[in-house]
């Protein structure tokens, strides 16, 4: 069978991870696709730059329309963040037809329902897993594992840089500055720590999450917002002393028709579930009429556990093109709660 072939955006923390795991697992993925993955072309900033990673050369271009508008590729995998630039290679290969994966939350939460619909009406398909929480697959979770109940509360830590942070400061009494520094090193926190820090990363995935939770469109802007850069040892001191953690939390709860979302530093009693998610890893809850609370875990960042993500998306998007039904699975649920918004 013709194989899936694949332009790449980026080959940094995750896109190495994408390598990776496309390489080490390719039998596996062949096996339930019916065909083999190859990655095509790669788009980096700097194609001289050394890297973890051995690529050949000739896979390596810095011209991203050229890799967009490639007639052989027929999925791009974007994991190169930003959202100006972004957005039109995007835009432009769902118009051509292509399926897009993206980890790219900044971009999902910003112009979600925008490019789900360009996808609709291109037929293509845009999957977005592991924008949020990493390794743990939560859209998916949401979108078909809880179908047949109402959402009322989704809640967690879905800051994987925040969370690190917070818990060497608690755990070891480790200087805030010094912790970013290694959550840097570590391809956790964001080109720019900004919106790590100051919850916004936190905040575009609870967008997501809530849009997918309770079938509405959430606006970013609606969002209270605040980070964990005013956070001090003491505080962190403050409440060890009194039998709780601080944790930077997601709160998107959904009563009688009003949704509210906000992310803030918050201190989680000991004894609760949340207290022990501790160092990069994520958790989410997620409460149910019909099944009450239920919780999600797992790594919230890193290479390989968010590439796992991205490939899984890749598989789903490989199926649907054998099938044939690109373009009508995620995204018809989002696109449905669009126009439900709209309509009232
Ligand atoms: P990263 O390590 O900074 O890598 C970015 C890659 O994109 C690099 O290879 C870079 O090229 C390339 N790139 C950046 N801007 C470019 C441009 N304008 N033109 C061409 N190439 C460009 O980033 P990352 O941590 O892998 O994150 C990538 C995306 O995944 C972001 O949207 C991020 O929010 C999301 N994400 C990250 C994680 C994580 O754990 N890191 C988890 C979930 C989601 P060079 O290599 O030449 O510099
Ligand atoms: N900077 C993000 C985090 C990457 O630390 O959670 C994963 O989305």
């Amino acid at each position: 069978m013709k194989p899936i072939k694949v332009g790449l955006l980026g080959l940094g923390t995750v896109g190495t991870g994408v390598v990776r795991i496309v390489e080490n697992h390719q039998d596996d993925l062949k096996n339930q696709i019916g065909s083999a993955i190859e990655i095509e072309k790669i788009v980096v900033s700097n194609v001289n730059k050394a890297r973890n990673i051995s690529v050949a050369a000739s896979k390596l271009t810095d011209d991203a329309w050229e890799v967009i508008r490639h007639p052989e590729i027929d999925v791009i995998i974007e994991v190169m963040g930003g959202t100006t630039a972004t957005k039109e290679y995007i835009v432009e290969a769902l118009k051509l037809g292509k399926h897009v994966v993206t980890a790219n939350k900044d971009l999902m939460a910003l112009y979600g329902g925008e490019l789900l619909e360009i996808a609709q009406q291109h037929g293509s398909d845009i999957y977005y897993e592991a924008s949020v929480a990493g390794g743990i697959p939560i859209l998916r979770t949401l979108v078909d594992g809880f179908s047949s109940d109402r959402i009322t509360k989704i809640m967690g830590i879905v800051n994987g840089t925040t969370n690190y942070i917070l818990t060497k400061m608690t755990q070891e009494g480790a200087s805030y500055a010094d912790v970013l520094k290694e959550a840097q090193q570590l391809g956790y926190a964001e080109a720019d720590p900004t919106s790590d820090v100051e919850g916004l990363d936190a905040a575009r995935k609870m967008v997501i999450l809530a849009r997918l939770g309770f079938h509405t469109s959430v606006d970013l802007q609606d969002v209270s917002v605040q980070g964990i850069s005013n956070v001090t040892k003491e505080d962190i001191q403050y409440a060890k002393r009194l039998g709780y953690q601080l944790k930077l939390l997601g709160i998107a709860q959904c009563d009688e028709n009003q949704i509210s979302v906000s992310v803030q530093p918050t201190m989680v009693k000991n004894s609760h579930p949340i207290a022990s998610v501790n160092g990069v890893f994520n958790a989410v809850l997620v409460t149910g009429e019909a099944v009450g609370e239920t919780m999600f875990y797992g790594a919230g960042a890193g290479e390989l556990p968010t590439a796992t993500s991205v490939v899984a998306d890749l598989v789903a998007v490989s199926k649907n093109m054998k099938l044939g039904i690109s373009g009508k699975r995620i995204n018809s649920a989002f696109k449905q709660t669009v126009l439900k918004t709209d309509d009232q």
